[in-house]
């Protein structure tokens, strides 16, 4: 099993065994679905949206969160409220608020340029914890974005065995394998031990918020609209405990939802405007022929301006934040094209998927394959390459990602709206604003950045 950058192992199976891999580890079937017509064709169907229970999830306190929830009534409500909140029709009412986040981090930038990550984190917290709850963090030290970002470290550190550890994981859950048989890579007992405290930080990340978004709603302090306000308002007086449970994780998830996702599309943004400078001319000069220099675009500018677009575009093909998705599992037998997909399997979609160097038997597989996903060269030329020109400006061919970057079916992304929204508002006001360029040395030499991406499940 692949324990680093799972996504390129998975390609290279792809392009041995086609479009669906079937794989068994300890009686466990894991399915890889390696084009985006077969997982549409399953993760659309309401069977393929549980997820597999996560013994890591459990012991880090995530298990509430509607993230890794089963398909259940819980998973329900929570991701009722998220998505009334986060529908595409409803993202605009928050539309002022991204674009004057967008202006004040653009701001600090040409201020400070060398604290670029720190302040795109902090944004990202900022936009989330005021959208989520009606709170504005101003500053790192904030008390919600402290708890906030503990929790995803919990998360991360919970997932660090990779994506695969959930193979062992499922074992661990059903008491096939016990955790002093698991690979020392995996946290083991350590991990046992430090989950208490785990969970302890994660419930009170997503109480400590709710509490005070609540008391401020009460108390004519909070900041309209928020999730939580809104989901109030909706209940009425119907908020049973039980209810109440389910918006704290509600808004919980998407807080930690949002958080890394955002930070990533953000962060590979910049970074291509560095490596990209014709791009990054020509954008502007799009900004500069429809807007103008007497203002600065705004979100509802995006129709007029499909470079710009295409850039954030072309930024999630590149770099997906999320390559293989969340696992879905099968909640029953399932037949297609002829295979029998047992219940229970663990369904992972490659939505990176890749073809790597090219090999003999490419011909034959390539002709029985319909359509591979972001970095497929028969669907995107040179599919390493950072080049929007590839859409043409044109809406269908950017849906050729959109529709799979945030993942597919009943579970697919319910932030989608609010990351295109919060993702155009910053390309636009930055590119409008600022030069983007590398650092320099004393020589006066380009400083090209070093990157490297980390594996596990963001990447
Ligand atoms: C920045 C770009 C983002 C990308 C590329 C992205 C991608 C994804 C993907 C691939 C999934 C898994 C879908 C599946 O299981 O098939 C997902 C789920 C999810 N995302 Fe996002 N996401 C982004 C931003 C956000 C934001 C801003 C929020 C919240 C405000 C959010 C909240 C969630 C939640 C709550 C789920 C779980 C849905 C469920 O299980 O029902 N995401 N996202």
């Amino acid at each position: 099993m692949p324990r680093n950058y799972e996504w390129l192992t998975l390609s290279r199976w792809a392009k041995e065994y086609g479009d669906i891999v079937y794989l068994e580890a300890f009686g466990q079937p894991l399915i890889l679905l390696n084009s985006y017509k077969v997982a549409k064709d399953l993760l659309e169907k309401a069977v393929y949206a549980d997820r597999p229970h996560l013994e890591m999830a459990r012991l880090s306190g995530f298990d509430k969160t509607f993230v890794l929830q089963r398909y259940n009534e819980d998973w329900r409500r929570q991701r009722k409220i998220a998505s009334q909140d986060l529908a595409p029709r409803m993202v605009p009412r928050y539309h002022t608020f991204l674009e004057s986040e967008a202006r004040f981090l653009a701001r600090d930038l040409l201020q400070d340029p060398s604290r670029l990550a720190h302040l795109i984190s902090l944004k990202a917290g900022t936009i989330l914890i005021r959208i989520s709850y009606g709170h504005y963090v101003s500053t790192d030290d904030d008390p919600f974005l402290t708890l906030i970002r503990a929790s995803m470290s919990v998360f991360t550190r919970s997932a660090a065995a990779g994506v695969f550890s959930v193979l062992l994981d499922v074992r661990v859950n059903s008491n096939i394998v016990t955790v002093k048989y698991l690979p020392p890579w995996l946290p083991g007992t350590k991990f046992l031990a430090k989950a208490k405290g785990w969970r302890d930080i994660v419930r009170k990340a997503v109480w400590a918020p709710y509490a005070k978004s609540k008391h401020s709603l009460e108390s004519g302090g909070a900041l309209l609209p928020n999730t939580c306000a809104t989901a109030l308002a909706a209940i009425g007086d119907g908020l049973s405990p039980d209810l109440e449970e389910q918006l704290v994780w509600a808004a919980g998830t998407m807080t930690a939802g949002g958080l890394e996702t955002l930070i990533i599309g953000m962060l590979n943004l910049i970074l291509a405007l560095i490596l990209n400078p014709a791009v990054q001319a020509k954008a502007q000069a799009e900004i500069d022929t429809v807007i103008g220099r007497d203002r600065l675009p705004t979100i509802s500018d995006q129709v007029s301006l499909p470079y710009v677009r295409s850039v954030v575009v072309e930024v999630f093909r590149l770099n997906p934040p999320i390559p293989l998705g969340v696992f879905h599992a099968l909640s029953q037998d399932d037949i297609y094209q002829g295979m029998h997909i047992p219940k229970g399997s663990i369904v992972m979609a490659n939505i990176w998927y890749d073809e790597g160097p090219a090999c003999e038997h490419e011909r034959t597989l390539r002709e029985s394959v319909l359509r591979h996903m972001l970095h497929d060269p028969e669907v995107f030329t040179d599919p390493m390459e950072f080049r929007p020109e590839r859409y043409q400006n044109l809406d269908f061919e950017m849906e050729k990602v959109t529709s799979a970057v945030f993942g597919f079916g009943r579970r697919s992304c319910p932030g989608k709206s609010l990351a295109e929204s919060t993702l155009f508002a910053f390309a636009a006001t930055v590119l409008a604003t600022c030069e983007i360029v590398p650092k320099v040395d004393k020589e006066e030499n380009d400083m090209m950045p070093n990157v490297t991406y980390s594996s596990g499940i963001f990447r």
